[in-house]
């Protein structure tokens, strides 16, 4: 028995993800693991999520949020998505658990003492209207390499330069928009450099993906000290008292996440040693599914950071073995985006469509070897003519028959002896060989291939028995048992290669053989070896129900190619505008008006003039509202009115500002105030 460790790359609380990143560390993470522990190996599957960084800082600030509350919302809402899509972890930690800060402070002291932290002084961009430093994605200036001129301060959007923010020209706060000057500030640097040699040594031994070596060895030769704290409020403290104020840079508390998320495990299951033999005894595999952004950290930083720690333990950490690193999926055409509503609607998805249709979905196109795209197309082809027209159907089949014309039971199964099941039980047998490598090997999209392999075989067993013949004719029964026998050994090992990707399915199907253990927590050995015992009770029941041709072409009509976005319901609105500041926000001046009078204008169907009381003066503008409303009704009402609007001539008749409006695909609503007075300033 192996003892395997896996972690799937911890997310970060800063927002709801999407299927492009469960395709890439998530999925491939619960496959291996589900499969590990049929092999009946010790395995601890964690993840968590990541809740410190500048992202989330600003994100929170900008919704109005503390980040604690931005991180709280968002990590439960992933993890209720996992919990949706069965993922298995053993534990589904976070960063701000205060057991983390502990072992991430005690960490940081140890390579502190072992003289691996160095201090720098340095400039820093400081905003004197924030009274801050500002790092990373709170800084906008003009691309040093480019000239784009609103450039985040840790990369250019344009051409995809990554640079230190003081690089920037005229660096101004995202925030504020004001500029920012130079200041004196120390930091703490991890002396990477000196790691170089032992992990040039280390990666050699390793088998990884001839682009995650090659990436992982530039990083190597390149090595230099980084910064690993940061002037902000949000994050790990310090536990220097000269570096009061100062927390950790996200990615050196992170990794060190998946150590405090086995220790969180063991007191969750109240065996708080138990973590040690995962993380610090040598015997443990190290197993850690990433997406291919995350390479350098953990191929490179990580790994030297657990080496300086390591360095005279007794028990040292474990270090990665096995960094199966994915690429993206994209959607339609174009990376997921929620803020630019190009996005799935999870909770509308899974109304309509099932965990395993997706996880099957997302196995079969896995992004292993460069990025794949969800398309509704495939989606729906994988669902109908694989999991339906294959897999569904030589179930469902079987289990029909026997019940209706083998009186529902399962018939004793006897080895071979005829050619023909001879070939059946071998090209099982090989099948399932394969599986077995496919999973072992981080295959996804061949492990699905196979699932759908051995469904064909069961298929054409069933054809070339035409056990509907043999039904016709009372001396067959003999025959026909040994027919059922045969194809039931094929379905119950069709659930069991099939369970790490659809665990409920299988789960299903190995119910209706009438089982009724948990098929996850039996062995792959066992249950190959051990024929189903005759006489239990199957119970056919369909397994996938068809997607229609219509419920695809609605999804698909939530794209179109003018770049409208799918909106949470069945409608489609626009992109959101580029981002503006709160000062150009601030530019517009919003009132309260009542609506005095409201009269058509003549040769338009669609125009109102509108006479409106701001409080302190009256105005007349055109509306297209004609269509909506009827002028009587309007009479009275408070509107939202855009007062500095800089006057305009329409239909002949001089607009002096606009009532606000909500549009709808082609309906109109105006919001009404009820109880502020004409004039009030709304902000
Ligand atoms: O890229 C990300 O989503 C990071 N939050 C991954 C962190 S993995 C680990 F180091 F915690
Ligand atoms: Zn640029």
């Amino acid at each position: 028995m192996e003892r395997i460790l896996i972690t799937s790359a911890l997310p970060y609380a800063n927002g709801p993800l999407h299927f492009g990143h469960i395709a890439g560390a998530y999925l491939p993470g619960d496959c291996y693991a589900r499969f590990q522990r049929l092999q009946q190996n010790e395995v601890l599957y964690l993840c968590g999520s990541d809740e410190y960084g500048v992202a989330i800082t600003l994100s929170a600030e900008m919704a109005g949020k503390t980040p604690q509350e931005h991180v709280d919302h968002y990590h439960e809402i992933n993890k209720a998505l996992f919990e949706k899509m069965e993922f298995s972890f053993d534990h589904y930690s976070r960063t701000t658990w205060p057991g983390h800060t502990k072992v991430v402070q005690e960490l940081f002291i140890d390579l502190w003492k072992k003289g691996y932290i160095e201090e720098r002084e340095e400039m820093q961009l400081f905003s004197e209207k924030e009274n801050r430093f500002l790092a990373d994605r709170y800084v906008l200036g003009i691309c040093p390499k480019c000239g784009y001129e609103s450039a985040r301060g840790d990369e250019c959007v344009k051409c995809g330069a990554s640079y230190e923010a003081i690089d920037l020209k005229n660096p101004r706060s995202k925030l504020t928009d004001t500029p920012l000057v130079l200041k004196k500030t120390e930091h703490l640097y991890l002396r990477f450099d000196k790691f170089k040699e032992k992990l040039l040594f280390w990666i050699q031994g390793k088998k990884w993906k001839p682009n995650v070596m090659q990436f992982a060895k530039h990083y190597i030769e390149e090595l230099k000290p980084r910064a690993i704290t940061r002037d902000l409020q949000w994050g790990i403290p310090v536990p220097l008292p000269r570096f009061k104020g100062k927390v950790f840079y996200v990615w050196f508390d992170a990794p060190i996440g998946y150590i405090s998320a086995a220790k969180e495990w063991g007191e969750k299951i109240k065996r708080p040693e138990d973590w040690k033999k995962f993380w610090l005894d040598s015997d443990t595999k190290l197993v850690q599914f990433i997406g291919k952004d995350n390479i350098p950290f953990h191929a490179v930083f990580f790994p030297a950071t657990l080496m300086g720690v390591n360095e005279g333990r007794e028990e040292p950490f474990v270090l990665v073995d096995e960094l199966p690193a994915n690429e993206f999926l994209n959607l339609e055409g174009r990376q997921f985006s929620k803020s630019e509503g190009w996005y799935i609607d999870l909770e509308d998805f899974f109304c309509k469509y099932s965990p395993d249709q997706i996880r099957y979905y997302l196995a079969a196109g896995a992004p292993e070897h460069g990025d794949s795209e969800f398309s509704w197309k495939e989606f729906q082809i994988r669902c109908n003519s694989e999991l339906l027209a294959k897999y569904g159907n030589f179930v469902n089949r079987t289990l029909v028959f026997l019940t209706k014309e083998c009186g529902g039971k399962t018939p004793r199964y006897e080895l071979p002896t005829s050619s023909e099941d001879k070939d059946f039980l071998h090209a099982i047998t090989a099948v399932v060989n394969e599986a077995y490598l496919a999973y072992a090997n981080f295959s996804l999209r061949k492990a699905a291939s196979l699932i759908m392999e051995l469904a064909a075989v069961g298929n054409s067993y069933f054809d070339l028995q035409k056990p509907w013949v043999l039904a016709k004719d009372p001396g067959t029964k003999k025959e026909l048992a040994r027919i059922f026998a045969n194809l039931l050994e094929c379905i119950k090992t069709l659930a069991l290669i099939s369970s790490p990707i659809i665990p409920m399915t299988a789960q299903t199907v190995w119910e209706q053989l009438g089982n009724t253990s948990q098929l996850a927590k039996e062995s792959w050995k066992c249950i190959l070896t051990t024929p189903i015992p005759a006489g239990q009770v199957v119970k056919p029941q369909l397994l996938f129900k068809k997607i229609e041709d219509e419920e695809v072409e609605k999804e698909i009509a939530k794209f179109s190619p003018k770049n409208p976005v799918a909106n949470p319901g069945d409608s489609v609105v626009s992109t959101l505008k580029s981002e503006i500041t709160f000062d150009q926000f601030q530019t517009l001046d919003l009132r309260v008006a009542t609506i005095l009078s409201a009269t058509s204008i003549p040769k338009s169907k669609r125009l109102l003039l509108i006479e409106l009381d701001l409080g302190f003066e009256k105005r007349k503008v055109v509306s297209g509202i004609a269509e909506y409303y009827n002028p009587q009704e309007l009479i009275g009402k408070k509107v939202i009115f855009v007062a500095n609007l800089k006057p305009t001539k329409i239909m002949g008749v001089e607009s002096r500002g606009m009532i606000l409006a909500a549009s709808f695909d082609k309906e109109v609503e105006l919001p009404f105030l009820q109880n502020v007075q004409p004039g009030s300033i709304i902000s």
